[in-house]
């Protein structure tokens, strides 16, 4: 039987989570290995949130009976999970072979230098996110940028600022900051 301090924190947890993702926990429950569907969880978590914040991966450790240890371990594995909410554009840059070979990093260079941040970090206003790719399929096009769903091509460092323009980014008034 369940404690009460269990109920309690079963309780907490759903009201963290949304209800989609406790009713799709309660269904893996219901199969032979819930484990086996940690990372399909913390997918639809990271689906919901932007991103997987502790108390996130500690409503799902709670609901799914998984040690937190496991749950953090599992999501620090995979490159895909985030661990900071992501910008309201989010930036990749693929640097797959064919897009690093024609200049990937140096255009990744200068988009850092303009938003003053680094890969896997959030403009403090959280309009831009910059994250990297590994070939997006697109190597014709190389180097390849995506902004949301958008794919840019052939771009060149300074074309950046331009591209950015577009989502509202002002490259004089970030110089002046
Ligand atoms: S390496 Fe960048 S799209 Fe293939």
């Amino acid at each position: 039987m369940k404690s009460e301090l269990m109920l309690k924190e079963e309780a907490k947890a759903k009201v963290i989570l949304p209800e989609p993702v406790v009713s799709y926990i309660e269904s893996c429950r219901q199969k032979s290995r819930p484990e086996s569907h940690l990372i399909s969880v913390l997918h639809k978590v990271q689906e919901h949130f932007g991103y997987l914040a502790k108390e996130h991966m500690d409503a799902v450790s709670i609901l799914m009976q998984i040690p937190t240890a496991k749950v953090t371990g599992v999501a620090s594995f995979y490159h895909y999970f985030n661990f900071t909410p992501r910008g309201k554009h989010r930036i990749s840059i693929c640097l797959g072979t064919a897009c690093f070979v024609k200049g990937a990093g140096k255009v990744l260079d200068r988009l850092k230098e303009l938003l003053a941040i680094d890969v896997g970090q959030t403009t403090v206003d959280r309009q831009f996110s910059i994250d990297v790719a590994r070939c997006v399929g697109a190597c014709a096009l190389a180097p390849v940028m995506l902004v949301d769903d958008k794919v840019y091509a052939e771009v060149k460092p300074d074309q950046v600022a331009k591209i950015l323009g577009e989502y509202g980014f002002d490259a004089k008034k970030a110089a002046g900051k």
